[in-house]
């Protein structure tokens, strides 16, 4: 364990340097939102591809961000040289917090979260960005259960405005007033909720993709759910919604709360997640989920 290169901070400090794990979809849009909040990002990832991903995106953003006049060029080019793309671990010794966002598999979360508690300081806030494995699962290998709390953050993050705050059986005061402090200074609105399959929002969510799922076995046009859902009044209907979270994500959420409450939520019969995703279909990301997508990730289906 190395030791904590600064000195020791009071609950609810301001966070100076942070580290986030995984350039993907999630992890990008987290460091992309922390510098624009004025934090000081790490982005780790294991692969170069990926963080030249997320640093495109974080160009494509901030450029969106100058363009409607709300950035200067100056301002841009500093929230920029505050996200530092990187393979290895240097700097983690001096990091505040660690939000970790990559696959959301428990293995690999698992060896991802313990390799990286050896490189950072005994004070360090560990933060998971699962959408619903149990905070008390992932914390299972970690010497210090007491800083490691879950951050769920939703798609995409740099304007959903809600931040869910997961305390684990043996998550500590620290960790969760770290987490605040830093969902409060990326502006947006925390709620610290119990631990659980699905926390609080994917339990809710999951039973309306549920409702989609079984009105899709039923023979259900998923065009005309996404067209009655819309002009109800939600944002996306839940197909497209799907696709920009991505299908293999969507699907392994439902299965775990499925699995959490089989009584309440049973599995649905010719799920189409499944089916979709035997044939490479993961949603916007991949180019195919229940649409098609001509201009990559952001774009509309057609
Ligand atoms: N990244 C950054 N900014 C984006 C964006 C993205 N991917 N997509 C849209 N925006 C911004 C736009 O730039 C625009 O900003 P501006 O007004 O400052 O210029 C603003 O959002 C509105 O965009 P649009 O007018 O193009 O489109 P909409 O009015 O449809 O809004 C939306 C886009 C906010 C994404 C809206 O469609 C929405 O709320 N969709 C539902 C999203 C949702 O439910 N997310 C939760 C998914 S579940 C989850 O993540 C949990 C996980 O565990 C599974």
């Amino acid at each position: 364990v190395k030791k904590a290169g600064k000195a020791q901070r009071g609950i609810g400090a301001a966070i100076d340097q942070a580290v986030v794990l995984g350039a993907g979809i999630m992890g990008g849009g987290i460091a992309y939102t922390s510098a624009l909040h004025g934090t000081s990002v790490r982005m780790k990832d294991i692969r170069q591809q990926a963080l030249d991903l997320g640093m495109a995106e974080a160009d494509k953003l901030l450029a969106r961000q100058v363009a409607a006049g709300r950035l200067d060029e100056t301002r841009a080019a500093k929230v920029r040289a505050a996200i530092v793309p990187q393979l290895d671990y240097q700097g983690f010794d001096r990091a505040d917090v660690v939000v970790e966002a990559v696959v959301e598999n428990l293995a690999v979360k698992h060896a991802v979260l313990r390799e990286v508690e050896g490189e950072v300081g005994v004070e360090t806030i560990l933060l998971s960005n699962t959408s619903s494995l149990r905070i008390d699962d992932l914390a299972a290998p970690l010497a210090r259960p007491e800083n490691f709390a879950g951050m769920h953050f939703f798609n995409p993050v740099p304007v959903m405005p809600l931040v869910e705050i997961i305390r684990g059986e043996r998550t500590g005061d620290a960790a969760i007033a770290t987490a605040v402090g830093l969902a409060l200074g990326m502006g947006k609105t925390p709620i610290v909720v119990k631990d659980g399959p699905g926390f609080l929002v994917n339990r809710i969510l999951s039973a309306y993709i549920r409702a989609f799922l079984q009105l899709l076995s039923d023979g259900a046009d998923f065009e005309e759910v996404d067209r009655v859902a819309e002009a109800f009044g939600w944002p996306m209907g839940p197909a497209y919604l799907e696709d920009v979270v991505g299908l293999d994500t969507g699907s392994h959420v439902c299965d775990l709360i499925f699995a959490g409450f089989p009584e309440r939520m049973p599995a649905v019969p010719g799920n189409a997640f499944k089916a979709l995703l035997a044939e490479g279909r993961l949603g916007q990301k991949s180019g195919a989920g229940f649409y098609r997508y001509e201009a990559g990730p952001g774009g509309r289906p057609r």
